[in-house]
């Protein structure tokens, strides 16, 4: 916990403490009114063009939502799912859930063989990894209950975008690259990605753009139950998935409560199940509330150990209590109360590093009633919009609909395919994650809202599957305990530990080597090689003058657009 007192007294004897204060500060985009932070310059455009011409946030979420689908087909889409929090003018709170749904045909055991194995590749890589879309639902959702411009009017630069095409980044051009070995395994035929891109190309996008223009004039229904839906289950089925017409007419996008919880003079608003975001990081920062992150310095050896360790508790607690909350009871108000995590947090000493396996979830005795992309958005009426939007890994199953211009996610690998084994992410589910007809998905996406002393303050998000809770809790933490701004508090190092395995993800040869050994020799085990990269974070801060910074992270082609 950070007093401002000790901050203060700190910050006059120490100024060096304080990296930010003595180098020259790193700042992101300043804009006086609005900003739209994405993954992609055109779609951060596109969403300050919707509040220039009079829109909202969400009418900006809209069109920056579609032109991402345009723009990043890495992880925007029409073809998979995403979770939104919102924050309006006047305090009032929401979250929406679009999140995709298992197939009616899904079943328990669907990716396991006769002898109760896992059967590799099938709930990540083609039609069987398909989860119902919610994209296009979550859209209009959000259309019809804060809109303010038509539907034509936000569709249409996005539109505009799919025909003249987008150019290829130097990033760009190696995802690509990297992933064509698996368009060929998930694709009958050859596809637009299959092709030979390079940086500085343009590639248009057709068929997407006919896809959107039905969708502009049809509405909603265009997608779940018109020509589109026909043409989408007859591919799917075509490629050997189970999705039928019923599940598309039956999808719905849902309203729900964000988890909320206090932070000193913070106040986080996050998602709540199926995504594990919000009560995870409730659950962590909750644990480590008690401790003096301030004093023990930025990716100091004792803060990390700090926060590994809340880390490991909440995330072996994700795995066995976390689910679909329509289909399993979740005690989220125990999970995220303080009392209970700091109770998780006695047995831990400074001594030496408690080891996973002798952690289990907590005992709470009644049961009470590789990709993705988020954006940030302030409009000029001081509403704000936080989105985490997803195919799961990167470009989804690999599926493409040449016909109908995108990808389908391969969302199904976020379920438990079979207790204690780890999905992609190396994440471990049980009962409350197993796979069900209409079930969704246990997630990790963590779009945030955070208030200071009542006011709006920050909108923080990023993809990476399971390090997103951990991106999202360092970025706020880089501000609130280490005084860092949004853009530098976003370039920091990060690290990761999630229960199981037992590790810390650091981003290689950023960390001090003198932390790194300290830590080994107190029983850490680190990983600085499996994860080059960790989370690609998009935030805004509302500065002390009431100007807005943008960060965007320089991990990725993410560029916030302001005004
Ligand atoms: O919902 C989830 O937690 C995952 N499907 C998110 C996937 C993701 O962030 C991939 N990006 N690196």
């Amino acid at each position: 916990m950070k007093k401002l007192s000790i901050l203060l007294t700190l910050s006059i004897l120490c100024i060096h403490c304080k990296p930010s204060s003595t180098e020259e500060k790193i700042m992101g985009l300043v804009a006086e009114k609005a900003i739209v932070v994405s993954a992609r310059e055109e779609a951060s455009k596109i969403g300050i063009e919707i509040l220039k011409k009079g829109g909202n946030a969400f009418d900006a979420m809209v069109a920056t939502e579609l032109a991402l689908a345009v723009s990043y087909p890495y992880a925007g889409n029409l073809g998979g799912g995403g979770f939104m929090v919102y924050r309006k003018n006047n305090g009032e709170i929401g979250a929406l859930d679009y999140r995709e749904k298992a197939p009616l045909a899904a079943s328990k055991n669907m990716y396991l063989d006769e002898n109760n194995k896992i059967i590799k590749g099938k709930s990540t890589l083609g039609a069987m990894a398909v989860g119902i879309p919610g994209t296009v639902a979550g859209v209009f959702e959000v259309h019809k209950k804060f809109g303010t411009l038509s539907i034509e009017e936000i569709l249409k630069p996005v539109i505009e975008l799919a025909k003249q095409g987008v150019i290829v980044t130097k990033k760009q051009e190696e995802r690509i690259k990297r992933y064509q070995p698996y368009f060929k395994k998930a694709n009958k035929s050859l596809i637009l990605f299959d092709s030979i891109w390079k940086e500085n190309e343009v590639i248009t996008y057709p068929a997407l753009a006919a896809t959107l223009e039905r969708i502009s004039k049809n509405g909603r229904d265009e997608f779940y139950k018109g020509e589109t839906a026909k043409r989408l289950v007859h591919f799917i089925q075509e490629n050997g998935g189970i999705i039928t017409l019923g599940d598309l007419a039956k999808y719905e996008a849902k309203w729900r409560t964000p988890i909320t919880f206090k932070y000193d003079n913070l106040r986080v608003i996050s998602m709540s199940p199926p995504s594990s975001g919000g009560v995870c990081l409730a659950q962590i920062m909750n644990g480590i509330e008690a401790y003096d992150l301030n004093t023990y310095g930025h990716n100091s050896t004792k803060a990390i150990q700090v926060i590994t360790e809340a880390e490991r508790r909440a995330y072996a607690d994700r795995s066995f209590f976390l689910g679909d909350p329509d289909f399993v009871s979740i005690p989220i108000d125990t999970l995220i109360s303080k009392e209970y995590n700091k109770g998780r947090m006695t047995d831990f000493s400074f001594d030496s590093a408690t080891k996973s396996a002798d952690i289990s979830h907590g005992n709470i005795a009644i049961v009470e009633s590789d990709e993705t992309t988020h954006y940030s958005i302030i409009d000029q009426f001081g509403n704000a919009v936080s989105v985490t939007t997803t195919l799961n890994g990167a470009y989804g199953s690999k599926l493409y609909c040449d016909d109908l211009g995108f990808f389908l996610n391969n969302e199904m690998d976020d379920f438990s395919s079979k207790a204690g084994v780890p999905n992609m992410f190396g994440l471990i589910g049980a009962k409350a994650n197993e796979i069900a007809p209409e079930k969704r998905m246990l997630s990790s996406m963590t779009p945030t809202i955070v208030e200071k002393d009542g006011n709006l303050w920050m909108v923080v998000g990023t993809p990476g599957g399971s390090t997103i809770i951990t991106s999202v809790l360092q970025t706020i933490l880089n501000v609130h305990e280490f005084n860092f701004g949004m853009q530098e508090a976003i370039n920091q190092p990060r690290f990761h530990h999630q229960w199981m395995p037992d590790v810390i993800m650091m981003e290689p040869n950023k960390f001090d080597k003198k932390t790194t050994n300290e830590l080994k020799k107190l029983g850490y085990k680190i990983n600085e090689k499996d994860a080059p990269v960790i989370g690609k974070v998009e935030g805004i801060l509302v500065l002390p003058n009431g100007k807005l910074e943008g960060g965007a992270d320089p991990r990725g082609d993410d560029t916030a657009v302001g005004f």
